[in-house]
């Protein structure tokens, strides 16, 4: 079948749109007709190569759609079922999966390689065969999706915001609740705030942290954090040390999470130095992947027993961790709604991407016409 896709073919380059064509779903894959994706700055790693994806590549990790056809041997989903894609799958058997951390299954190494397990590009074109990334590729169409990467949700689940909890909400949420380990009556810093900060502000607030600082530059990030549970907001990581040192008579925080676009070492050394004895710094944002973003002095990590550690997928085991978030969305402890900023049409999607660098989003989402 045919299917209109956004692709990075060069690096740092607009992504253009193609029509590619799609094999059907093969032994344990899903064909899945997707209604949303959302922006993610993980993909604009993948667009400027500070993660080295294969080219070309069908972009967007963070997606939701509706089964269209499976192929054989496919337990996990039907035609018709509502899906939210896991942006790492879970094969449920690896060493990883089988000790609860579905977030660093061994069949995630192919992510950037945007391949099926097996080797398999279902996307073909004028530029040859198409990766998708993270096994996922939510800026097109519809997709071949291999089963470990479909979560089912229930059907009163509205798509258009639970496409956020493929990738930001979990992340953010979960680098609080998960990898910080965020405890009540604790003073939590959360350094930038878009999509994946405003969940580490939403996961921390609802873990009950008593002060919880959010950091970023722009006031209108700075407002929406404070709208979804942060009690300060600041703009520097400086004013938040001696705004955390106030509130905690010198003590510090007790945990620091990083959600910035591009973690560099001056965020992380505040960072670091804002946390007290005992104290840990989760890092979940990004960079390219060779630079030494982290230079600390170890004997201070040691005498002070600190923890620095990194995140990914916010230590969440997708199967179990969408429906649980999203149980939260329907109760009301977690806000979807109110993280949309703008809505894009796939031919819009280069504005959605200058949008989200020029900082005006918390998130945009991508939505498909068929
Ligand atoms: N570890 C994971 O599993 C995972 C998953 C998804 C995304 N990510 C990464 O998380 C990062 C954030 O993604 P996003 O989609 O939320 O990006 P985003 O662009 O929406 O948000 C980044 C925010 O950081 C702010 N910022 C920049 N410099 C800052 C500074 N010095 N101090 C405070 N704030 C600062 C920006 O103003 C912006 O609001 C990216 O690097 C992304 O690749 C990681
Ligand atoms: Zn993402
Ligand atoms: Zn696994």
């Amino acid at each position: 079948m045919k299917t209109k896709a956004a692709v990075v073919l060069e690096y740092g380059k607009p992504l253009e749109i193609h029509e590619l064509e799609l094999d059907g779903p093969r032994e344990g894959e899903v064909l899945l007709r997707f209604t949303h994706g959302g922006l993610c700055h993980s993909d604009i790693h993948g667009a400027h190569g500070d993660l080295p994806v294969r080219l070309p590549m069908v972009l967007g990790h963070e997606g939701a759609g509706i089964v269209e056809d499976v192929g054989p041997g496919v337990t996990r989903v039907k035609p018709g079922d509502k899906v939210v894609c896991s942006f790492i799958p879970n094969c449920g058997t690896c060493r990883w999966c089988a000790t609860g951390q579905q977030a660093i299954c061994d069949m995630g190494a192919t992510i950037l390689e945007g391949s099926l397990p097996g080797g398999r590009f279902p996307f073909k074109g004028p530029a040859g065969e198409y990766g998708a990334l993270c096994m996922v590729g939510s800026f097109s169409q519809y997709g071949v999706l291999h089963q470990n990467s479909t979560v089912k949700v229930d059907d009163d689940i509205p798509l258009d915001k639970a496409v956020l909890v493929g990738c930001g909400v979990p992340t953010g949420w979960g680098s609080a609740v998960n990898a910080a380990k965020v405890a009540p009556g604790e003073t939590v810093l959360v350094v930038g705030i878009g999509g994946i900060g405003i969940n580490a502000v939403q996961g921390a607030r609802y873990a009950g942290a008593k002060n919880l600082i959010a950091v970023d530059p722009l006031e209108n990030k700075r407002e929406k954090a404070l709208e979804l549970g942060a009690t300060h907001a600041v703009a520097t990581s400086e004013e938040a040390m001696e705004l955390v040192m106030s509130l905690t008579r010198g003590v510090g925080a007790d945990k620091a999470i990083i959600t910035t676009d591009l973690v560099t070492e001056p965020q992380v050394t505040a960072s670091f130095h804002t946390v007290s004895k005992g104290g840990t710094v989760v890092i979940t944002g990004l960079n390219k992947l060779d630079i030494n973003n982290i230079q600390l002095p170890a004997t201070l990590l040691t005498l002070f027993k600190k923890t620095v550690k990194g995140s990914l997928f916010g230590d969440c085991n997708p199967t179990t961790d969408i429906p649980k978030i999203l149980g939260l969305y329907q109760s009301g402890d977690v806000k979807l709604d109110e993280l949309i900023t703008r809505t894009y049409r796939l031919e819009d999607i280069n504005e959605g991407y200058d949008d989200l660098l020029a900082g005006k989003n918390i998130r945009g989402v991508l939505v498909h016409e068929h």
